[in-house]
């Protein structure tokens, strides 16, 4: 039920945000494709699926790579907008919890910053293991934690400790940051059966022209951080707000605010 409820807000949240997540952090989450794809080697003729594909990057340039590709997620809006974008590629709607895809179909299966969002990664994590062939490769990427020097998240996690509170009453969730760390990703991908597990630090950037887009792209392009904001009391919001604002100008560069937005990128193989 509570597990139930936190997948509903998150896909309320995804199908209410698909416009601006593209224009938002999608000018983040594209600098993984490289290495994402990168990571299955050689994908000409191949069958790649990008899991939680949300507007379709990941599996949009992989079909221009020569893969076969397709991509799903539960949100009606983000698959349209997949479609209009990349109308050669087959996209539809569906949770990663429940791949409708046959055992052993798939060459290569990615998720781009979608583990961070679900209820139960380890259902979605063997659920990709079941859709791969032996020998292919599973490839995820999540955000890394303030602590690893995610400057964005450490300074409005900051804000929110320093203002506000964690401890807000939303449903029960998997801790945001869990996969950022390399041993528990080894330990849940190795118990879903991968072999030869990877991981390492890509280090992404976020160029933002002023301090206001700070918040714009957490309200308008994200769902997590949004809720953690919005749960919040009024007052507590509005400091967390004030703290952001004047924080985000220790990134300035020159005209514009640039923060490190690295991510963790985890990859296996079905042996
Ligand atoms: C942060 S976005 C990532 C989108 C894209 N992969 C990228 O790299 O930009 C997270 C996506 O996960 C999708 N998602 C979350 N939980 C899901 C689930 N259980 N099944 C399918 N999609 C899910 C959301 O709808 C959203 O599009």
């Amino acid at each position: 039920m509570a597990e139930q409820s936190f997948q509903a807000l998150e896909q309320a949240g995804w199908v209410a945000k698909a416009g601006e997540y593209d224009e938002l952090f999608a000018t983040i989450t594209d600098q993984a494709i490289d290495p994402i794809l990168g990571s299955f080697g050689a994908i000409d003729s191949k069958r790649v699926l990008d899991v939680a594909c949300g507007t379709g990057h990941i599996a949009g340039v992989a079909a221009e790579r020569g893969a076969l590709s397709e991509g799903i997620d539960f949100a009606s809006t983000m698959v349209a907008k997949a479609k209009g974008r990349y109308p050669k590629v087959s996209f539809r709607e569906g949770d990663a919890e429940q791949l409708p895809y046959d055992d052993s179909s798939c060459d290569a299966v990615a998720c781009g910053f979608g583990l961070l969002h679900m209820a139960n990664p380890e259902r979605v994590i063997k659920e990709a293991w079941r859709v791969l062939r032996s020998g292919g490769r599973y490839t995820f990427t999540v955000w890394c934690s303030p602590d690893q020097g995610g400057e964005f998240f450490n300074l409005v996690m900051g804000a929110v400790q320093m203002h506000g509170t964690l401890d807000v009453p939303l449903p029960p969730a998997p801790p945001v940051f869990r996969f950022a760390d390399p041993g528990e990703c080894t330990k849940v991908l190795m118990s879903a059966g991968f072999v030869d597990p990877k991981v390492l630090v890509l280090p992404l950037t976020w160029r933002a022209a002023r301090p206001e887009d700070v918040l714009n792209i957490i309200y308008k392009g994200a769902v997590r951080t949004s809720m953690l904001l919005e749960a919040q009391t009024v007052q507590a919001r509005e400091a967390i707000h004030q703290a952001i604002l004047k924080g985000s100008e220790a990134f300035r560069k020159g005209n514009a605010i640039e923060f490190g937005f690295p991510a963790s990128m985890a990859t296996a193989a079905k042996g």
